[in-house]
């Protein structure tokens, strides 16, 4: 960090106000109180007047749309450190799994994968298997002992993460870490911004909800035509199925792609090269197995946070797609998809 930079940086707050003023929204009461806690939290790592930590960093809370990511990432823009690193946790765990694959203990993959930032922001703390939640432990211990910032946004608090009782007794002492040594605050605003803006929200959002199979749409959309047979395409070792080449659009059935036994690591590698993807025939998700409804929550996950460009077909309006899911996730899918232009 270089002097300059901390005698050129306004307070996070004075930034925020401007970036809220730039987009002409309002800051709710709960907002402006998560930004006066990041700025007293964060303030030891920021300013040179020695002052003790009182927390490693904060756990930031709440339903989808709440702005948990915006506060984030602006913080995340505006700290003046060198070296900082933002993080979404379905591509840092399978680079984690990777590393340890590779040979290596725990610690030296956490250590690679980490490097030697003094902020990490890790986007959607989330865990849904028992692989990724051990490695929180040792994660949180060694950005703890260094010294790093840590932020990390969840739609869940602490102590509903990995709610599955098979394995929830394992990630308690994890529980007791995050409490002891971040800040938790929930961000509980009653709205979810993301169905009310109208702002941009970046490439993901300019695809599309079709309801019906009208040609000269999928036409003026420039979407492709299914080809005769399915066709194959090789990701590292699996061979998924796609319904026409694999050019403008990634082009699956929903069936092919969230009904076989695809991976996280998949999408996150098919995203890095197509950019536009089209999902034909997503059924009303109840219908379908809660494995099959969680790789679709994934998929949309890794496409948003990617910022692929989605379009969808589906006979049912997204509420209808969504309804009677019991997975708590299903709320951030609907939130993100709400963005989604509808085609009817
Ligand atoms: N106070 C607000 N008024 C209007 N829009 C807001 C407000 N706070 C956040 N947003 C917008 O709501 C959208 C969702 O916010 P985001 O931070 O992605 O939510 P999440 O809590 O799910 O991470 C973003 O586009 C963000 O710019
Ligand atoms: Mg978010």
């Amino acid at each position: 960090m270089t002097e300059a930079l901390r005698q050129d940086s306004v307070l996070f707050q004075h930034a925020m106000a401007q970036l809220a003023q730039k987009k002409g929204i309002t800051l709710d009461h709960h907002q402006q109180r998560l930004i006066t806690r990041l700025e007293a939290v964060s303030a030891p790592w920021l300013t040179s007047s020695g002052q003790k930590k009182t927390y490693c960093g904060l756990y930031i809370w709440g339903e989808p749309g709440r702005g948990k990511s915006f506060i984030a990432d602006a913080f995340f823009h505006w700290a003046p450190l060198a070296k900082k690193k933002r993080v979404h946790f379905h591509a840092f765990f399978r680079e984690l799994h990777q590393l340890i694959a590779r040979g290596g203990s725990v610690n030296q993959a956490i250590l690679t994968a980490i490097g030697d930032c003094q902020l990490l922001c890790f986007d959607e703390f989330h865990l849904h298997d028992i692989g990724d939640a051990m490695l929180i432990k040792p994660l949180l211990e060694l950005l703890f002992q260094r010294g790093v910032l840590l932020i990390a946004t969840s739609n869940h608090p602490p102590e509903d993460l990995l709610a599955n009782p098979l394995y929830h007794q394992r990630f308690v002492s994890s529980i007791a870490l995050i409490r002891q040594q971040m800040e938790v605050i929930a961000l509980a605003g009653e709205k979810d911004y993301r169905t009310l803006s109208h702002e941009e929200h970046g490439p993901f959002s300019t695809g599309g909800l079709l309801l019906n199979g009208d040609q000269a749409l999928r036409q003026r959309l420039g979407l492709p035509q299914s080809a005769p047979a399915p066709l194959a395409l090789q990701v590292g070792y699996r061979t998924l199925q796609t319904l026409s080449p694999a050019q403008d659009f990634l082009h699956f059935s929903f069936s092919a792609l969230c009904e076989a036994p695809t991976a996280v690591m998949d999408y996150l590698q098919l995203c890095d090269r197509y950019p536009q993807w089209l999902i034909e025939e997503v059924p009303e998700l109840a219908r379908v197995s809660p494995a099959v409804q969680q790789r679709f929550i994934n998929v949309i996950d890794v496409l948003y946070d990617r910022q692929c460009r989605l379009f969808l077909t589906a006979h049912s309006p997204l509420p209808r797609l969504t309804r009677g899911v019991e997975l708590e996730d299903i709320q951030r899918t609907f939130s993100r998809l709400s963005l989604l232009p509808v085609y009817q």
